[in-house]
């Protein structure tokens, strides 16, 4: 049986819900092997999915575990995702800002895999912050103060967090269908009425062409309407990092300084502030423009960094404590000319190997380390000009020439 559902995929035929629901949920309790679902994994890569087969994968993945029950929350409750990308803070600004205006978030995110930041290893570089909240906790804190920003719980959508750890050293990660349904059973079982979601293309993300991205966003309305869930999407560039701080310290500094409203353009900047604007409209059934006012006056009248600064006491933080490296480098250009790319895929590895994200899945954390950047697309360069600072522990884990090469100057 289980090696006929793999010849089937094989073969590009369609898996029946029951075949699907033998085959994943045998992987969950053990009957399945590793090398039994990674070969599943690449057949439905390189062949796809039929709607069908999307639909009834999110219903296996989303019943493998709890959903969230929101509904002692008035209001409608919106999250928002990310499909991940290199220097990707939005949720700690988008958050904050969405709860100022009285709109109830409470969004349970995960770790960085790979090249790509995790908001939960963003949060834990705040001393003291507790991303583990239990269910009780999580409604506890959303009554109190109307906003949540914790680590996926244990019960969260359980078949994900195994076929993901899977797909992620199989190299099956990529695949549009896999994605559609790994991303939508969360939000699903995380029990928001509304749903915005960042599909990000380009070097620094999963999916490198407008294409894909475009699929992927009809397969999430698809999904969310079969679960009778509004989605939103949004396409977002990811050849360049978003913002100027990779790592993790740095990027919570960051984000900061847009809640202060003390960053005021660049792409971080717009992104936040579109998100907000579909978030806020979506929930308050207003237009787009009015709901992008009201975040650009949670920023300016200080209710949105209130918010954050409450969102992380109450979660047992403490951000005077928030600390980076005292070790640096400054990367000078060995030309001049104009700054036309950033090479994002690149700085996400040099991060990464600084220490910023984990190669294993059970690689620990400097929250301390990261990159800086100095100049932004279009800049003139000098022979000489910083470039970025390297924000690192161990000198040997960065090349000044590798870190070079991911600013294209023509
Ligand atoms: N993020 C997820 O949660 N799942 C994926 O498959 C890709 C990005």
């Amino acid at each position: 049986m289980i090696i006929d559902i793999i010849n089937k995929k094989r073969l590009g035929q369609e898996l029946s819900y029951k075949e699907l629901d033998y085959f994943f949920n045998g992987y969950l309790n053990g009957k399945v092997k590793d090398y039994q679902m990674s070969s599943l994994l690449m057949a439905i890569c390189i062949n796809g999915m039929t709607d069908e087969e999307i639909y009834a994968l999110t219903k296996i993945f989303v019943d493998s575990g709890d959903i969230l029950d929101l509904s002692f929350m008035p209001g409608v409750k919106v999250d928002k995702h990310s499909t991940g990308g290199v220097g990707d803070k939005t949720t700690l600004v988008v958050a904050p800002i969405v709860s100022a205006l009285d709109i109830p978030i409470i969004k349970m995110s995960g770790r960085g895999l790979g090249f790509t930041g995790g908001t939960i290893d963003k949060l834990e570089s705040i001393p003291g912050y507790n991303t583990s909240l239990t269910d009780e906790e999580i409604i506890k804190q959303a009554k109190d103060i109307g906003i949540v920003l914790t680590g996926q719980t244990a019960t969260l959508v359980p078949m994900d967090k195994m076929v993901y750890a899977l797909r992620d050293v199989t190299g099956t990660v990529s695949s549009v269908p896999l994605i559609a349904v790994s991303t939508m059973s969360k939000k699903i079982a995380s029990g928001a009425d509304k749903i915005v979601m960042d599909i990000k293309v380009g070097k620094g993300a999963l999916l490198h062409t407008k294409k894909e991205a475009q699929k992927l966003s009809e397969l999430m309305k698809k999904i969310g309407s079969f679960y009778n869930r509004e989605v939103e999407t949004i396409i977002s560039d990811m050849n360049n990092p978003l913002g100027t701080n990779i790592g993790n310290s740095l990027e919570v500094l960051e984000a900061i300084e847009l809640l202060k409203g003390n960053i005021k353009d660049g792409n971080f900047h717009d992104l936040c502030l579109k998100l907000c604007s579909e978030i806020i409209s979506m929930a308050k059934d207003i237009s787009k423009e009015k709901a992008l006012e009201m975040s650009k006056s949670a920023i300016m009248d200080g209710s949105a960094y209130k918010k954050f600064q409450e969102l992380v006491k109450a979660q047992g933080g403490n951000l005077s404590k928030i600390k980076v490296s005292k070790k640096t480098k400054q990367i000078r250009s060995n030309k001049k000319g104009t700054l036309e790319k950033i090479n994002a895929f690149e700085l996400g590895e040099i991060s990464v190997g600084l220490g910023a994200g984990r190669i294993e899945k059970d690689d620990v954390i400097d929250p301390k380390v990261g990159i800086v950047l100095k100049k932004s697309l279009g800049d003139k360069i000098k022979k000489g000009s910083v470039l970025c600072t390297i924000y690192y522990n161990n000198p040997d884990s960065f090349e000044i020439e590798k870190v070079r090469e991911a600013f294209s100057i023509k």
